[in-house]
């Protein structure tokens, strides 16, 4: 009886394919093409000029001109989509500014698919925490003992009021980000009946309440906390950041409704969390890198106490990896534009030593 040979040192050598550029990049199992790149950005109303986001170096609170040159450039790079969140210049406890097809959410939608066409897609935040004056993602109302809660029922309403005015502006994918039950099936709904069945469901199916998205509040403007009788925090309906099985049922209730790709968000400490979505459903998967995730990188860069490039690359390469097929990251441009880049040739030259060294 024959023995199957074990190969072993040094017949097995998995450095050969760590020698070069050229050979690493044959084998790369992850890459970061542009298509798979989505940018989110930001259009404030009534600003004179892009304002800088401190706390998001190189991320602008746009003009309604300034977000469509962003977008030309985001379709001349080949992304995937811009994810498009507006900031109104009035709030009100309902966040009226949403459904309003004058409002400048839906306005934006509209001067974007003008410009871009079919290039790229223009996604849309389906939420009302930048229109409300408390900055809850949900209308308030009061539990059975008089608490003041967001209300589920009462919300999905807007919901689905939204969902119409971003159709009739062209938006191509609206992303449900409220984490409210029942929005997938409500906006889906809502979109059928206006014949909008070409209108694609991005579910962002397992957001969590996370402290990563710190940047993102002061970017929208967000009035989180300031209507001191409504909850403080969105932890009565973003997800515990200790749960994954919880992530994985919310997730099958979405694909359920009729989402037609799902996300996970915060993306880099939730990676376990994408890869288990990413096994359990067909559709694709999305994952959102957010603002802390961001803002971390860049301010240990700017101490120089990282090389900032390839941590971009890394943290990327890590949601991708773990099963994300479609990532939103604020550097989707930086990265599409340097991500196909050839190796120069160094003909003679051995770089990385021999596979003996
Ligand atoms: C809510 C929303 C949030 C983000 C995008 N949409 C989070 C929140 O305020 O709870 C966060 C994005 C980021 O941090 O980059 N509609």
């Amino acid at each position: 009886m024959t023995q199957t040979p074990v190969a072993r040192f040094p017949t097995a050598r998995p450095r050969r394919w760590r020698a070069t550029p050229a050979h690493r990049r044959l084998v790369a199992e992850t890459t970061l093409h542009a298509g798979a790149l989505v940018l989110p950005l930001f259009v404030g109303e009534d600003l004179a000029e892009p304002a800088p986001i401190p706390s998001m170096p190189g991320v602008v609170r746009h003009t309604r001109d300034s977000l469509r040159a962003a977008a030309e450039q985001a379709a001349d790079a080949g992304l995937g989509g811009v994810m498009l969140f507006g900031v109104p210049a009035a709030k009100d406890c309902e966040g009226s500014g949403a459904w309003d097809p004058h409002g400048i959410l839906n306005r934006a939608i509209a001067d974007l698919v003008g410009t871009v066409g079919d290039a790229t897609l223009v996604m849309a935040d389906l939420c009302l925490d930048e229109f409300t004056d408390h900055g809850h993602c949900g209308v308030l109302g009061a539990d059975g003992a008089g608490r003041s809660v967001v209300d589920n029922d009462a919300t999905l309403g807007r919901y689905a009021l939204m969902a119409q005015a971003q159709a009739a502006a062209g938006a191509h994918v609206v992303g449900t980000s409220g984490m409210m039950d029942g929005q997938v099936g409500a906006v889906r709904d809502a979109l059928d009946s206006d014949g909008r069945h070409d209108v694609a469901v991005l579910a962002y199916a397992a957001k969590y309440a996370s402290a990563f998205y710190g940047p993102f509040r002061e970017a929208v403007d967000s009035c989180l906390g300031a209507d001191p009788s409504g909850p403080a925090d969105r932890a009565s309906y973003q997800q515990d950041p200790a749960n994954v099985r919880e992530a994985l049922r919310e997730v099958r209730l979405d694909v359920a409704e009729g989402a037609d790709a799902v996300m996970v968000k915060p993306a880099g400490s939730y990676l376990d969390v994408v890869a288990a979505v990413r096994a359990a459903v067909e559709v694709p998967v999305a994952a959102y890198q957010v603002s802390g995730e961001m803002a971390m990188v860049e301010a240990a860069a700017e101490r120089g106490w990282i090389d900032r490039d390839r941590a971009i690359t890394e943290t990327l390469l890590s949601i991708r990896r773990a099963g994300a097929d479609i990532v939103l990251t604020y550097w989707a441009l930086e990265v599409a534009r340097s991500a196909t880049r050839p190796i120069p040739s160094r003909v003679g030259a051995v770089s990385g030593g021999t596979l003996q060294s």
